[in-house]
């Protein structure tokens, strides 16, 4: 046998040979390019291929947006309860682990057969039942704080104790427990004051001996019981009213905590001046796999007082890299999972008791907090898995929209001033609720703090707030032919084709826009009008050139000069049509109107 060298001189000498060393690293090349293709293809397929549930009817103001984070909605959306399964399922315990399944918060993969039977379960929790009852209340579960995080060392003896509410109705059994067993696990012994669970009236019979049982097998764990149906704010009062612990930490019931999370929330809520949040991780509601969300993300609302993730501001992001281990600040909460110090919690006036169930009442403590003098954080260094639902499995008594138009009415009329009426002037579903809210003592509340006004929390806290002010412009501008410039809502903020919109139903949200000072013209939801290739797109507002607009008589141009144009091509109106930013020309598609909207 030849040696490899003594084989390739034999062949070939002087220019031939690097002719074949040339050839040999292009096929190699080219190997790769076809490998990574296919792999690029392999996971665009993968992408592609639909999870089962999505054939389910769920919260149309919920999505997963381009970063992967579930964006949802502060909203109960009733649900089937059950369908058609008989008592006997709805109200069984199955949790059968199996050995391994989920641990290290890895997904848990069902046989063909078992996902027809999860299909016909899944409507009992909004998530995959058989694979929570498949896995270990005590899994095992990843390490997911960043370095700067874990290096942090906290002095256990100084910090505050921690009372845990986790308030739940009619959850599964296992998910429960999980929720439970992960903060026993996890939590250092000698912050842990106690875990008091709190039923708010549940039915189903395995919430009851054998939960009772498990529990009384546990240190520190209580339970308290509704006998009636309060909602989420009546009964986390229940717990809080009992908590002993000098830290309340308010948890969903459909949670697992991952290693360190308890000190940096006690850390930051002993200075007795902030509402801190962990950061918020998805469990998979199909396969309970932990996945890590964006680093950075921070809560707002829309237009319509929906609960929204959104980036948060340059310089927040820019404080966050300086200085990862350290808490930032946040216009919301998502409502789910908090602590504060007890003692700035009854200070502030505990939560609204007039809330009823469940909704909005994330918005009208974090209005309260930022307006009354303290301020809502998030800790990137505390990271709790939660399964997102993409719409509540639970009854509500009274009606969904009931329920909720109240408590968005109430958080309104306390709490948002001017903003109130452009609120309730542009959802007049909820405008009806308007009056009927008795809030004379939340409002003596707000007098006795001497908190600030709504005008202040966006300009302080949340300046990159695209709601209207008596600076910014806000109407409809409509094109020469007819179409208007808007979005519809509930798309994502990958960039979307801007295309003329209808703008003759007036009390539509869709044509209705803010043109700043700055010139950014931005719709709900925080999207801003952006120049892209050749066609305009609604994109996240962000500081990027492309979203300045300028004014120029009835021209819109852009910072390269370029006017916004609407290409007719449909309809003469051209509604559907692309804009699209062009070579200016005395051209009556380049020609805007802009009609002032008052906005309160
Ligand atoms: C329940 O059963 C009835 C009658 O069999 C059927 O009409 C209905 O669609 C079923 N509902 C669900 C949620 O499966
Ligand atoms: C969970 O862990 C606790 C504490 O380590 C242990 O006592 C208990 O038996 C475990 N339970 C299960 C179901 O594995
Ligand atoms: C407001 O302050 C007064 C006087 O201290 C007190 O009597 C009243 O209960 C307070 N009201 C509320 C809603 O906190």
């Amino acid at each position: 046998m030849l040696h490899k060298n003594g084989y390739w001189s034999l062949l070939c000498r002087g220019r031939k040979k690097k002719i074949v060393v040339l050839t040999v690293i292009l096929v190699v090349l080219l190997n790769c390019f076809f490998y990574v293709s296919l792999e690029l293809y392999n996971t665009i397929r993968r992408k592609e291929k639909q999870p089962w549930y999505n054939s389910l009817q769920f919260d149309k103001n919920s999505y997963v947006d381009e970063s992967g984070m579930r964006v949802i909605v502060g909203h109960y959306v009733g649900g089937t309860n059950g369908g058609n399964l008989s008592e006997e399922v709805i109200h069984k315990n199955n949790y059968a682990p199996v050995p391994g399944a989920g641990e290290g918060g890895r997904p848990v993969q069902l046989s063909q057969r078992e996902l027809i039977t999860a299909r016909e379960l899944y409507s009992l929790h909004s998530y995959n039942i058989l694979v929570s009852d498949k896995i270990s209340i005590n899994r095992s579960l990843p390490d997911m704080r960043s370095d700067k995080c874990k290096e942090v060392q906290f002095d256990l003896e100084n910090l505050p104790t921690a009372t845990v509410i986790i308030v739940f109705h009619n959850e599964a059994w296992s998910t429960l427990m999980r929720t439970v067993m992960s903060v026993l696990i996890r939590s250092p012994a000698q912050l842990l004051q106690q875990i008091i669970l709190v039923d708010d009236a549940s039915d189903r019979k395995y919430l009851f001996e054998e939960l009772d049982e498990a529990v009384a097998k546990l240190n520190k764990v209580k339970i308290l019981r509704n006998p009636e149906r309060k909602g989420l704010v009546g009964a986390r009062l229940m717990g809080a009213r009992q908590a002993t612990g000098d830290v309340l930490v308010f948890l969903d019931a459909h949670c697992e905590v991952t290693i360190g999370w308890l000190e940096p929330l006690l850390d930051r809520a002993g200075s007795d001046d902030v509402f801190i949040c962990p950061h918020i991780d998805l469990l998979s509601e199909d396969t309970l796999s932990y996945v890590k969300s964006i680093d950075a993300h921070w809560g707002a609302f829309s237009w319509r007082l929906h609960f929204r993730w959104l980036v948060p501001s340059g310089e927040v992001l820019k404080k966050k890299s300086e200085n990862p281990s350290k808490p930032y600040p946040t216009p919301a909460m998502a409502g789910g999972l908090f602590a504060v110090r007890k003692s700035l919690f009854w200070r502030l006036g505990g939560y609204d008791e007039g809330m009823v169930i469940w909704g909005a009442e994330n918005l009208e403590l974090s209005w309260r907090a930022w307006q009354c003098g303290a301020r809502v954080e998030i800790t990137s260094c505390s990271r709790v898995g939660h399964i997102f639902r993409r719409h509540s499995p639970y009854k509500y008594p009274g009606g969904v929209t009931k329920v909720l138009y109240a408590n968005l009415a109430r958080a309104a009329v306390v709490w948002m001033d001017e903003w109130a009426d452009f609120y309730f002037k542009f959802n007049p579903e909820v405008a009806s609720y308007r009056d009927q809210q008795s809030v004379a003592n939340r409002i003596e509340l707000r007098k006795n703090l001497s908190c600030k006004s709504f005008g202040w929390y966006l300009n302080n806290v949340w300046p990159q707030h695209f709601f209207p002010t008596d600076d910014r412009w806000f109407g409809r501008i409509k094109n020469e032919k007819g179409a208007c410039i808007g979005v519809t809502v509930g798309t994502v903020g990958l960039g979307i084709p801007a295309v003329g919109i209808d703008c003759t139903k007036q009390a539509e949200f869709e044509s209705l826009v803010v043109f700043t000072p700055e010139g950014k013209l931005m719709v709900d939801e925080g999207l801003c009008l952006q120049q892209g290739n050749g066609r305009a797109i609604w994109k996240s507002c962000s500081d990027s050139s492309k979203q300045i607009w300028e004014q120029k008589g009835p021209r819109l141009k852009t910072q390269d000069g370029q006017c916004l144009t609407l290409v007719v091509t449909k309809n003469m109106h051209g509604i559907g049509d692309p804009l699209t930013s062009k070579r200016c020309l005395t051209d009556d598609k380049q020609i805007w109107h802009f009609e002032r909207v008052p906005w309160r």
